[in-house]
């Protein structure tokens, strides 16, 4: 176990453990174990550090389990979840799918991580991803078609996203399209598909999910759009093990539905849920940008855009609200 990690398994208590019982049970020094304090600290963990008493987290930590997590599964989940893998750092657990999918490994393969360094977003953007509060979750499922008959799936990952937070508590999350969770119109959790496999035969997809549980807001600084997390917008805890176990079981079931049913399967829930449903937004495309009325989506996931006196469908872009002038 790398000392970090060793570290915070001790420290996740939320009590003071001294520089030198750190150093006996991770069998470091006691300047080695500082100076990976302070790169944990340096990352956006708070750690407090008191003469004469040691080391404390400023609140206890969760840290994830992959046995805690596989018990949390209905019968159901465990039964099609044929690997879970739980890092303590990793490049992105997607990047590490997509490695798997190549080695030809069965689906559902689930792998998790405690911090990501290359941590992938959309539209080859980096997703932040400080040390042990958050959620970096990604599944490999094999789909029995072709990638032209997935249209519409990561609008249904984000169902899947938003029945998990409606499970621990969190009634008021809304998608927006394509595919973000949003809380209060601030970004909660990203959503990034990636696929393996030729566009006619069976595919490979990689479902990555990056959800704010609790993120430190030190190591958020580069990060331009408005975001929130968990821990802040619940009046209770949150138990990460318990809310990853939700996460897969509900990938899980919306991906065995997607492959009977497609999205149809899901339109509904997802209009119910829209962020900007009936809202001027703007929309980005390559090479214009729209302004219109949101209506929702289609069941085929595209979005329908009143504008000009009519509704147009619209499969790519990014859209963001119309501040009134
Ligand atoms: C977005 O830009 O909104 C999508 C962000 C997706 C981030 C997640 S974190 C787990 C998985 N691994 C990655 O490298 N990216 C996704």
């Amino acid at each position: 176990m790398k000392l970090p990690h060793a570290l915070l398994s001790i420290l996740a208590d939320g009590r003071f453990h001294s520089g030198t019982e750190l150093g006996e049970k991770t069998t470091r020094t006691r300047a080695a174990v500082w100076k990976a304090i302070q790169a944990l600290q340096d990352s956006g963990l708070e750690i407090f550090s008191v003469r004469g008493k040691g080391y404390r987290l400023a609140r206890p930590i969760e840290l994830l389990q992959r046995e805690t997590i596989l018990q949390g599964l209905d019968a159901n989940s465990r039964q099609h979840l044929n690997a879970l893998e739980v890092f303590s750092e990793i490049d992105s657990t997607n990047s590490y799918l997509l490695e798997i999918a190549k080695q030809g490994e069965a689906s559902a393969y689930a792998c998790l991580a405690e911090q990501q360094h290359a941590g992938r977003g959309r539209r080859g953007r980096n997703w932040v991803s400080p040390y042990g509060g958050n959620i970096y979750l990604s599944l490999l499922w094999r789909f029995n078609c072709g990638a032209a008959q997935l249209g519409g799936l990561s609008l249904a990952v984000g169902v899947a996203v938003n029945r998990a937070l409606r499970d621990i508590g969190l009634e008021h999350a809304r998608l927006k399209w394509p595919n973000d969770i949003l809380l209060d119109e601030r970004k909660l959790a990203g959503i990034l598909l990636e696929m393996a496999g030729e566009a006619s035969g069976p595919c490979v997809v990689v479902m990555g999910i990056g959800l704010n549980v609790r993120t430190p807001a030190a190591a958020m600084g580069e990060v331009e759009q408005a975001w929130v997390d968990l821990e802040s917008s619940l009046p209770h805890k949150v138990g990460r093990n318990q809310l990853v176990s939700y996460l897969l079981q509900h990938l899980i079931d919306i991906s065995r539905q997607f492959e009977q049913h497609g999205f149809h399967a899901f339109q509904d829930e997802w209009n119910e849920n829209h962020a900007f449903g009936g809202r001027q937004v703007e929309l980005q495309l390559p090479d214009r940008q729209l302004s219109g009325v949101a209506l929702g989506v289609d069941r085929s996931g595209a979005l329908l855009l009143s504008h000009e006196g009519r509704t147009t469908r619209f499969h790519g872009g990014e859209v963001s609200l119309r501040v009134p002038s």
